[in-house]
């Protein structure tokens, strides 16, 4: 299969995201992305038994430790931000190190993180084994953990120099997991591309039954996407917002369910159908449109309605700790229809309670 190189260019600094399959099979090729003496693996229990191996004799003429950490998103915590820390400390890791980020998004976002802090930023690379990490966490240099109060209260904007996403590497990827990633890639047409939107709706079945040209071409567009904005606004003071269409009622979901309910990408999905028909309440956005997303993710077989037990005012209060909230009043970004979002500061209370009633 061919290899799709991007480029993320941010000024005077640049980093490829390579796509393909096999990449973790060209073990010169990842011991090319250490450059220093040094190098700590991070993965996680679900990932190492399948990739960790190959990517440990890539990089064994390095001084190489490795971190296996619980799977999930309750692991994305200060503790586990220790536990990397600690493990760069024995390593006798020093300004050269390179964090190699091997798993998903929490894998990513927590490793990402800790190369941003140890020795106040060494360098890093994602290695992204998730659908979602592919098309979203390991481009962009978010990174961060969790507190019980919020979703990625505590974090850095740290970019990695380079993401390579083996596609083959989804083979093993759980078929949740993977409808998961399907809701952030749904989000690139929502918002800015009404085209690869219509694109989708002609290769959900496609893309369910992990056709392997559909998924490429899901991931590159995905990919140039977000490439792009982060481009433009790397540390999202404009544009970049935009992609977090649903992440406000997302987040709040996650948090108020202990992030043990619904996947990350799951909450998207109910997020970005919940800001949609907001935004045709306020009449917005066409309330077709608002169907055609709701219908999208159902036949992606993602949830497209709130978890029963959670109350609108609970997740009201969560929205308005979100990171996107200016001075307690809560900013979201809204819909204007298909291929077209806006962020909104200061939307009332009285207008979005009644989208949070069961
Ligand atoms: N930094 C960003 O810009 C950004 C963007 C979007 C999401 N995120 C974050 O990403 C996280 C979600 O990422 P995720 O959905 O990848 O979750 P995840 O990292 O928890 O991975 C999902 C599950 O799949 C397993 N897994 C991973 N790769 C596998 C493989 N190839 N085969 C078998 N099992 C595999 C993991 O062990 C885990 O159980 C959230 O914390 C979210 O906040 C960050």
């Amino acid at each position: 299969m061919t290899v799709r190189e991007l480029q993320v260019e941010l000024g005077e600094r640049r980093y490829p995201i390579r796509i393909g399959r096999g990449l973790l099979d060209d073990p010169a090729a990842l011991a090319a992305l250490v450059t220093g003496r040094h190098a700590l693996v991070v993965t996680d229990a679900n990932v190492a038994p399948h990739y960790l191996a190959r990517v440990q004799a890539a990089l064994s003429g390095k001084t190489t430790g490795t971190v296996v950490l619980p799977a999930g998103e309750q692991e994305k915590t200060l503790a586990r931000f220790g536990d990397v820390m600690a493990a760069l400390a024995a390593l006798g890791a020093s300004r050269d190190a390179t964090v190699v980020a091997l798993g998903g998004g929490v894998v990513g976002d927590l490793a990402g993180f800790a190369a941003a802090c140890w020795m106040r930023g060494v360098r890093f690379v994602q290695l992204p084994t998730t659908l979602l990490a592919m098309v979203d966490s390991s481009v962009g240099g978010k990174t961060a953990v969790d507190l019980p109060q919020g979703k990625n209260l505590v974090g850095a904007f740290h970019q990695p120099a380079a993401v390579l996403a083996d596609v083959a590497t989804l083979d093993t990827l759980p078929p949740r997991e993977l409808r998961a990633g399907l809701a952030e890639v749904v989000k690139y047409g929502a918002i800015g591309d009404a085209a690869f939107f219509g694109w989708l709706e002609e290769h959900a079945e496609a893309l369910l039954a992990r056709d392997p040209d559909a998924l490429a071409h899901a991931i590159a567009t995905s990919c140039a996407h977000k490439a792009g904005i982060v481009a433009r606004d790397e540390t999202e003071q404009g544009e970049r917002m935009l992609l977090n269409f649903g992440h406000t009622f997302g987040h709040a979901i996650e948090t108020q369910q202990g992030y043990g309910g619904l996947l990350h990408g799951e909450a998207i999905a109910v997020g970005m159908v919940l800001a949609a028909r907001l935004s045709a309440d306020l009449g917005r956005a066409p309330w077709s449109d608002t169907a055609r997303l709701a219908a999208l993710l159902g036949r992606l077989e993602l949830p497209v309605e709130l978890p029963p037990g959670l109350s609108g005012d609970a997740l009201l209060a969560r929205m308005r700790l979100d990171k996107k909230a200016v001075s307690g009043a809560v900013r979201l970004i809204l819909w204007n229809g298909l291929g077209r979002a806006e962020v909104v500061n200061g939307v009332a209370d009285a207008d979005i309670l009644p989208v949070l009633e069961p």
